[in-house]
């Protein structure tokens, strides 16, 4: 079924419309749960590139997940996406986006510069692999991460992109203690 048919389906039945937006292989139940060509062939995934215009009606969406997918998108691309997330959530719906956190990722490295060239996969992946992505084990360019956000500089451009109200909050899917959770609310 296409995004625009599933939308409309629910909408039909009266159903609440949520897109788990680069879900990756975590399908979640209740959800249109979303990809790109990474994912195609995936059982349960619908294709869609985030960064191009959603085929959904304005105001038809009640929530919108990300959960490591901000990173991965090219920076130039982020405004128009996040103003068409804004376009299609309903008046009082909410985009909530999940990330590791460049701010957390630097202070973490800072305080102690070894943890640039450890051993240990786990202090790799909270400081040098969680600001560039795991580039040895995932080569597809979709996998790499593009740029990096702080909760207030990921909220400011939320906010430009036309949410009236953003809220940071402990992470509900958290990956390692580096990351930030960010809800947006239309
Ligand atoms: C690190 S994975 C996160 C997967 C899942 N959300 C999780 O938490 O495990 C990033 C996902 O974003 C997807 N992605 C990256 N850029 C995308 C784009 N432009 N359009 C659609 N999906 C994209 C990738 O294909 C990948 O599945």
């Amino acid at each position: 079924m296409t995004l625009t048919n599933e939308v409309q389906t629910l909408r039909e039945k009266r159903l609440p419309v949520r897109l788990h937006l680069g879900c990756g292989p975590n399908l979640f139940e209740g959800w249109i749960n979303i990809d790109g060509d990474y994912c195609a062939g995936q059982p349960g995934v619908t294709i869609h590139n985030l960064t191009d215009t959603y085929p959904i009606p304005d105001n038809s969406v009640d929530e919108i997940l990300s959960v490591h997918v901000i990173e991965h998108i090219m920076p130039d691309k982020v405004p128009l996406m996040l103003k068409e997330w804004h376009r299609i959530i309903k008046p009082g719906g909410f985009v909530a986006t999940e990330w590791p956190d460049l701010l957390k990722m630097c202070k973490f490295i800072v305080d102690d510069p070894s943890r640039l060239y450890s051993d240990n996969r786990k202090i790799l992946k909270q400081g040098i692999a969680g600001i560039f992505g795991n580039i040895a084990r995932y080569q597809d360019v979709a996998m790499m991460h593009k740029w990096g956000y702080s909760a207030d500089s990921l909220s400011k451009i939320l906010k430009d992109s036309g949410f009236s109200k953003t809220v940071t909050e402990p992470n509900k899917y958290p990956k390692t203690g580096m990351c930030s959770r960010v809800v947006a609310y239309k």
